[in-house]
């Protein structure tokens, strides 16, 4: 995909948009699109969610739909977001868009106080599976389902994902390991389709309240304070400075579809 597709007719669905990087990213891509693309928001926070669509161009044809991705069951899931995709999607033909842009953003770090061994809870991982693992990969589905009898529709899935992915951080065992969980799923998906451009964007530490709850709350005083340390000597970055970054990543086209991309990674 060449990112002058990017500036043609769009339908572009970002969850987590109502807060933080999600926020961003609907500013920032929404400058970018063209005439009669179409955006679609989702988080719980319906206030959060009106207060980013009020930030977007008004020429843009904006929706946005209040969802908890932790609490449904896979097959509600999958009732509901056709649903709202569907009704998003109104009487423009999913056909009529040059290009469907799929972000999976939203996600949550979890309880960051317990090491892994006091981490016996089945309902607390299913519930944080459910949201950060399970909702993400059936939304992909019902979204290129959706899409797939149209062909001609060029597709960008990317999917919010982290050093934590990669390497293990100690307190921080559900985050690290959905979000391992989670990029190895696009990583899959990426090598069944080829055609499609798959991303695994790696934001950095970003000023948000996720950031600021590890800062506070992790159990393991080593992390804490490393944590805090990069934020007390300017290390982190605002959600613009990462979003930018994640359009030259996409301009550049470097990465093989699949990739896990990080904002330090040389472009
Ligand atoms: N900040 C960082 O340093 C950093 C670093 C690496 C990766 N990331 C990743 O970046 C992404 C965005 O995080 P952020 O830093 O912007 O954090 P954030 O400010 O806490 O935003 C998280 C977003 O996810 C949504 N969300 C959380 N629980 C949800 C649920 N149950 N149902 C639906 N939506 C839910 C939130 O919306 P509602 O509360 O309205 O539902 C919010 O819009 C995450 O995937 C995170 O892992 C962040």
């Amino acid at each position: 995909m060449s990112i002058e597709k990017l500036s043609g007719k769009v339908f572009l669905l970002i969850t987590g948009a109502s807060q933080g990087i999600g926020r961003q990213i609907a500013e920032t891509f929404s400058t970018l699109v063209g005439d009669g693309s179409h955006v679609l928001l989702l988080a719980r926070n319906a206030t959060g969610l009106k207060e980013t669509v009020d930030k977007l161009r008004t020429d843009l044809k904006v929706d946005y739909a209040s969802v908890d991705l932790s609490i449904a069951t896979p097959q509600e899931l999958k009732i509901f977001f056709l649903d709202i995709i569907k009704t998003s999607f109104g009487k423009a033909n999913p056909a009529d868009f040059q290009l469907a842009v799929i972000i999976h953003n939203a996600g949550s770090v979890g309880d960051v106080s317990k090491s892994t061994i006091d981490m016996t809870d089945i309902d607390y991982w299913r519930k944080y599976y459910d949201l950060n693992v399970f909702s993400p990969a059936i939304l992909n589905g019902v979204f290129l389902e959706l899409l797939n009898e149209k062909t001609n529709v060029e597709k960008l899935v990317i999917n919010i994902t982290s050093l934590c992915g990669i390497q293990e951080m100690k307190t921080l065992g559900y985050y690290c390991s959905g979000k391992a969980a989670r990029e190895m799923f696009f990583k899959v998906f990426a090598a069944e389709n080829p055609q499609i451009n798959v991303l695994n964007y790696s934001p950095g530490p970003v000023e948000t309240d996720m950031l600021r709850t590890i800062c506070r709350e992790a159990g393991d005083l080593e992390i804490k304070t490393s944590f805090n340390e990069m934020r007390d000597k300017n290390g982190v970055l605002s959600t613009e400075q990462t979003v930018n970054h994640l359009v030259e990543v996409l301009k550049a086209k470097k990465y093989k579809s699949g990739a896990h991309v990080d904002y330090f990674d040389e472009l």
